[in-house]
């Protein structure tokens, strides 16, 4: 079983942006995505209607991290504090040493490299300091930008379940994609 510890918050700074721990006063900006149906056109949770929600899910976020269950970034460019997007390992299971990572993007920071810059920093964080041994993602078929993004980061498709999941009165196909660690050899 993986020990799963996070201690401090882990901000991460890259070239462009700024990961850190997300706070009550990002569902202002978290809000308009999670209701935007072109953002949330692949991911399989229902649109927000009010803010109060998008407060309970930072809530719940953060409560996730202080149990150790699981943590997600805010990402913001350096120079602005503004969220402009979140990722994270929304899942961990201990007893595998796996987890599932998901991400969401302002549309107007799309294909820019942003997630591909962000995703490869959380990836380094999951394999070198919680000693995860694989990283999964659960893709919808027709989510191109996420599949492309995620095979740039050197994920391999494992498998694609045919309507195995049901959201909202449709039975949808889920891709499985999969990254083991780099440090495998010396594990
Ligand atoms: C998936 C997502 C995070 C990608 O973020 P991004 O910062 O635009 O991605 P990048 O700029 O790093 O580009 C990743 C790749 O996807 C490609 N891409 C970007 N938008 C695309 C689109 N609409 N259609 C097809 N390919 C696209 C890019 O060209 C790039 O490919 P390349 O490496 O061959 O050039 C973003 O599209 C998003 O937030 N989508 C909505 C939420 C979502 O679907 N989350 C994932 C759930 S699994």
């Amino acid at each position: 079983m993986l020990d799963i510890n996070f201690g401090e918050f882990p901000n991460i700074l890259t070239e462009r942006l700024q990961l850190r721990q997300l706070k009550s006063e990002d569902a202002e900006a978290l809000f308009p995505l999670r209701k935007d149906p072109v953002v949330m056109k692949y991911i399989a949770r229902p649109l927000t209607k009010e803010i109060e929600e998008v407060h309970k899910l930072i809530d719940v976020i953060n409560q996730r991290y202080y149990s150790n269950e699981g943590i997600t970034w805010a990402i913001t460019l350096v120079d602005n504090p503004t969220l402009i997007g979140t990722i994270g390992f929304w899942r961990i299971e201990s007893e595998n040493h796996r987890a599932e990572i998901g991400y969401l993007l302002d549309p107007a920071f799309h294909g820019k490299g942003i997630m591909h810059e962000a995703m490869k920093v959380v990836l380094d964080y999951g394999f070198s300091t919680l000693k995860l041994h694989s990283v999964e993602a659960n893709i919808d078929k027709d989510n191109e930008a996420s599949m492309k993004l995620v095979e740039r980061c050197g994920f391999v498709k494992e498998a694609h379940f045919k309507e195995n999941y049901y959201f909202e009165g449709q039975f949808l196909d889920s891709v499985i994609y999969s990254l083991l660690t780099p440090l495998r050899n010396i594990l």
